[in-house]
């Protein structure tokens, strides 16, 4: 696969834990040897991800932090996240890295709600949380209000759900891990059969749409995505998987209201920046 990123020994520096981890995590980060540190990071960046650890928390915080940084300094920003699901990366970093600022979540899956809301209870961020589809985001927030809106890993998980819903499976009350196989077979069939575009473009593009609307002038859109070796094993087409980000770049330039942007050190396998204009 593609590597994620250049190695960056200052991302699991010990600054960094004290920065970005909390105290329980930053114990758990001092108890890993210095090399197997290094051989997780490694891993994470060189091959799909197979293995959880606090080594995974602290890049991907760092990551999101150095990205809010380099586009809006300390400042407080307005950020929402769309299709959060319970991962708790950004508002983790968030919290850290632009403490007072406010974070949206619009997902929608009750249980990962639920999970989401307890893991950031005691963040120095004001939250809130859409429990909708993103789609209907314009029915919940103020066109212009957001400098930042991010998909970290979400892309798959929107595209997934659009899907679903056209053959009437449940991702909304469903436990999001049990329908993965369902999901996967869904995806799988799409690609065999050549309808992913036509399938999933239309609704994707949509919703996008929404989100500039949402986002303040000059706002940045970012996408992430990276690989999980789960859903390899369970069957996720690899070239599919592994190139979501060029794929949607692909859907995206048909839009209007947006242009690419670059951010140096932000591989665009991985990535994509959009700017409202
Ligand atoms: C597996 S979860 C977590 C995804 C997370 N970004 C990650 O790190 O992998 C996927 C989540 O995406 C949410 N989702 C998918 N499409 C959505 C949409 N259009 N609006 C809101 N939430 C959506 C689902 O409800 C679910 O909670």
């Amino acid at each position: 696969m593609k590597p994620l990123d250049v190695i960056k020994e200052h991302v699991i520096s010990d600054e960094n834990a004290r920065k970005y981890l909390n105290n329980s995590e930053y114990s758990e980060f001092l108890s890993i040897m210095p090399e197997i540190r290094a051989s997780q990071m490694k891993a994470l960046i060189v091959k799909p991800i197979a293995q959880f650890t606090v080594i995974n928390e602290l890049y991907f915080r760092t990551r999101w932090a150095e990205l809010i940084h380099s586009l809006y300094g300390e400042n407080q920003v307005t950020l929402l996240e769309v299709a959060s699901g319970d991962a708790d990366m950004i508002p983790q970093a968030l919290s850290r890295s632009n403490p007072g600022s406010t974070y949206i979540a619009a997902n929608m899956n009750k249980i990962l709600n639920e999970s989401l809301l307890n893991r950031t209870k005691d963040l120095s961020i004001k939250m809130l949380l859409v429990d909708d589809d993103a789609a209907n985001l314009k029915s919940h927030i103020g066109s212009d209000s957001v400098d930042i809106i991010a998909f970290q890993h979400g892309v798959n998980d929107v595209i997934q759900a659009i899907l679903c819903d056209q053959v009437g499976v449940d991702t909304i009350y469903s436990d999001w891990m049990d329908t993965l196989p369902k999901m996967i077979e869904i995806i799988q069939k799409q690609v065999q059969e050549g309808t992913l575009e036509q399938n999933a473009k239309p609704a994707f593009l949509g919703l996008v749409s929404t989100l500039l609307d949402i986002l303040k002038e000059n706002g940045i859109i970012a996408m992430n995505h990276y690989m999980f070796q789960l859903d390899l094993d369970w069957g996720y087409p690899a070239d599919l998987f592994e190139n979501f980000m060029p794929l949607v770049r692909g859907w995206i330039s048909e839009l209007s209201g947006c242009k690419e942007v670059y951010i140096d050190k932000f591989d665009s396998q991985w990535w994509i920046f959009l700017k409202k204009q």
